[in-house]
């Protein structure tokens, strides 16, 4: 269905895996364009509550943009480019669906990028990750200089971005830009299993959440705890509450099923 894209269903999780195995996934127009399709055809659907995106082959995530189709591009192409990237990659952060970056290598420019705009990221002890755009005459276009910044502190993002310094997993694991580092080999085993323990809490109330967490961040304090009084609130009105606390009091698993 998808020329740039592999998508695999199991139960409620979505695997999207980048797949232009000639230029290490690279992400050209046609690929940005798919992949905001793809977000956008799951975003609405109820029976996927977990996206897990990842890149195809052993030996990266995505390794940027595709320079070959930026080399001869305009100023407009290149904003037009920018903008569809974050079109795309907005999407992992606004859809009720948790989303996991499955780090299997190198996650270079927009392939660090997109992986910052997953909610989770998990990474291959063989992963590496860098901004190297400030070393081709460009800076990050694709969401890097805001969410770097944000994810890993102004002073880190700086430093990574003006030196262009590439750094492998246990540094991105210290500094905060990843959760979590795995065996290579057990990598999607890894988020499968984490998306399995997020799937068994209430996809309702883990979706308010997120989008709590994410919209409170763009807004100050007190705008963001009025938001979250009023996600609460919302959540009160699920079955989830209802049969949550419940079967706490009762002594029983809950069953848990809103989203
Ligand atoms: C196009 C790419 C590419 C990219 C790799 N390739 N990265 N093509 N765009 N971003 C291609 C190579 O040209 C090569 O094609 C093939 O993939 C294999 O790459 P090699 O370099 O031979 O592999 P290796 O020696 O293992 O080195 C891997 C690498 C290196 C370290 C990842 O390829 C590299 O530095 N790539 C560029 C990384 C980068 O600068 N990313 C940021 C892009 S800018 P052939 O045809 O020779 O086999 C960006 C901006 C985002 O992301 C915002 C834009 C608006």
């Amino acid at each position: 269905m998808f020329e740039h894209l592999l998508v695999e269903e199991k139960g409620q999780i979505a695997i999207v895996s980048i797949n232009n195995p000639k230029s290490l996934n690279a992400l050209n127009s046609a690929t940005l364009t798919e992949l905001n399709d793809c977000l956008a055809g799951i975003e609405g659907r109820k029976d996927i509550r977990v996206v897990i995106v990842t890149g195809a082959g052993p030996k990266s995530f995505v390794a940027g943009a595709d320079i070959s189709e930026m080399v001869d591009a305009t100023p407009a192409e290149g904003r037009a480019m920018s903008l569809l990237a974050m079109e795309a990659f907005g999407r992992l952060e606004k859809m009720p669906q948790v989303t996991i970056a499955a780090v299997n290598g190198f996650a270079l420019g927009g392939g660090c990028e997109l992986a910052m705009s997953c909610d989770i990221r998990v990474a291959a002890d063989t992963a590496s990750f860098a901004q190297p755009e400030c070393g081709l005459g460009i800076l990050p276009g694709f969401g890097g200089t805001q969410r770097l910044a944000r994810l890993v502190g102004e002073g880190r993002a700086m430093e990574l971005i003006f030196t262009c310094d590439r750094i492998d997993a246990q540094e991105a694991y210290r500094i905060g830009l990843v959760n979590k580092v795995v065996p290579k080999d057990e990598l999607i085993d890894a988020c499968v299993a984490m998306a399995d323990k997020i799937l068994s809490k209430g996809s309702y109330a883990v979706s308010l959440a997120k989008k709590s967490i994410h919209t409170g961040l763009d807004t100050d304090l007190a705008s963001g705890l009025l938001l979250e009084a009023s996600n609460f609130a919302l959540s009160f009105a699920s079955h989830d509450k209802q049969e949550g606390m419940r079967a706490f009091l009762e002594k029983r698993k809950a069953d848990l099923t809103d989203f």
